[in-house]
C-alpha cells in the first residue's frame, strides 16, 4: 500500500487507474479505525479493483467548541489496518494541502441538513459536503463507501452526488455494533467505563421502538415516547435529539 500526501499526485494516480479501465472505490475516513471502517474497506475490495482509503481529520466539520484537537489519532495503527485489510492507497493529506491559505469555497446543502445533527452542530454538514466533494475530485472514484451509522450524513452525501452530478455510486454499509449493541465509533474512546456501560441504552431504545413497529404501531408520537422513556432509564442522560423519522427525508 502506498501513502500519498499530495493532491496532484493522487489525481494523477487515479487518472491512470481509470485509463487502464480499472474500477476505483474510495473509503473516506477520519482515521482511528475500528471494525466498522474495516467493513467499509472490505466491501470496497469486493466491488472494485483498486481501493483508496482517505485519512483526514477535517477541521471544517467541527464547531469551534467541538473536539477537533482531542479527536483520537494514531497514524501507524491506521496504516497497518488499512494495509492489512487490502487498501491499495492511503490518501493522507495535511490541512494546508486540503485548505490552502486562499481557500474560500463551501457546499451548503439545505433541507436534509436542517434537522437533528444539523441543528446541534451548525456548519457540520457544510464541512462534510465540502470535504467529501474535494475527496471525490481528488480520488476520482467509481464507488464511494460510507457507514450507515452516520445516517443523516449518508443522506447528505447522496443529495450532494445527485445535485452536483458526481458520476459516483454511493454504497452504504450496515453499522457494526459492540457486544451490547452500541454502534462502534472512534468517539466511544471518550467514554469512561461506567459511561460506556450506560451507553448500551441507545441500542435498547432502538430495539424497543423496533418491537413496537413489529407489533403494528405507526404513530410517530407514540413511538417517540417509547424511545424517550427507554433512554430516561438512565437518569443522567441528556438527550440532544431522538426521534423516529421518514427514512428518505427525515
Ligand atoms: O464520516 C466521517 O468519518 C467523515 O464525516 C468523513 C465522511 C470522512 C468526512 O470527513
Amino acid at each position: 500500500m502506498e501513502v500519498i500526501n499530495n493532491i496532484k499526485l493522487m489525481q494523477e494516480i487515479s487518472e491512470s487507474i481509470r485509463y487502464s479501465k480499472k474500477k476505483i472505490a474510495v473509503v473516506p475516513t477520519m482515521g482511528y479505525l475500528h471494525t466498522g471502517h474495516i467493513s467499509l474497506i472490505r466491501r470496497a475490495k469486493e466491488i472494485a479493483d483498486i481501493v483508496i482509503t482517505t485519512l483526514f481529520v477535517n477541521p471544517t466539520q467541527f464547531g469551534p467548541n467541538e473536539d477537533y484537537d482531542k479527536y483520537p489519532r494514531d497514524f501507524n495503527r491506521d496504516f497497518e489496518l488499512t494495509k492489512y485489510n487490502g487498501s491499495d492507497y492511503l490518501f493522507y493529506p495535511d490541512t494546508k494541502e486540503m485548505y490552502p491559505i486562499n481557500f474560500s469555497t463551501s457546499i451548503d446543502i439545505s433541507k436534509i441538513t436542517e434537522k437533528f445533527e444539523g441543528v446541534f452542530r451548525p456548519g457540520h454538514f457544510k464541512g462534510v459536503a465540502t470535504v467529501v466533494a474535494k475527496l471525490f475530485n481528488i480520488t476520482k472514484p467509481h464507488y464511494a463507501i460510507f457507514g450507515q451509522k452516520d445516517y443523516q450524513q449518508t443522506l447528505v452525501i447522496k443529495r450532494l452526488v445527485e445535485d452536483l452530478n458526481f458520476d459516483i455510486e454511493i454504497i452504504i454499509v450496515p453499522t457494526i455494533r459492540d457486544y451490547d449493541g452500541l454502534a462502534l465509533s472512534s468517539r466511544n474512546t471518550y467514554l469512561s467505563k461506567l459511561e460506556r456501560e450506560k451507553a448500551g441504552i441507545l441500542f435498547k431504545a432502538i430495539e424497543t421502538v423496533k418491537s413496537e413497529i413489529a407489533k403494528g404501531q405507526r404513530e410517530r408520537l407514540i413511538l417517540n415516547s417509547h424511545l424517550h422513556k427507554t433512554l430516561r432509564q438512565i437518569p443522567e442522560i441528556k438527550i440532544d435529539y431522538a426521534s423516529c423519522a421518514i427514512a428518505n427525508t427525515l
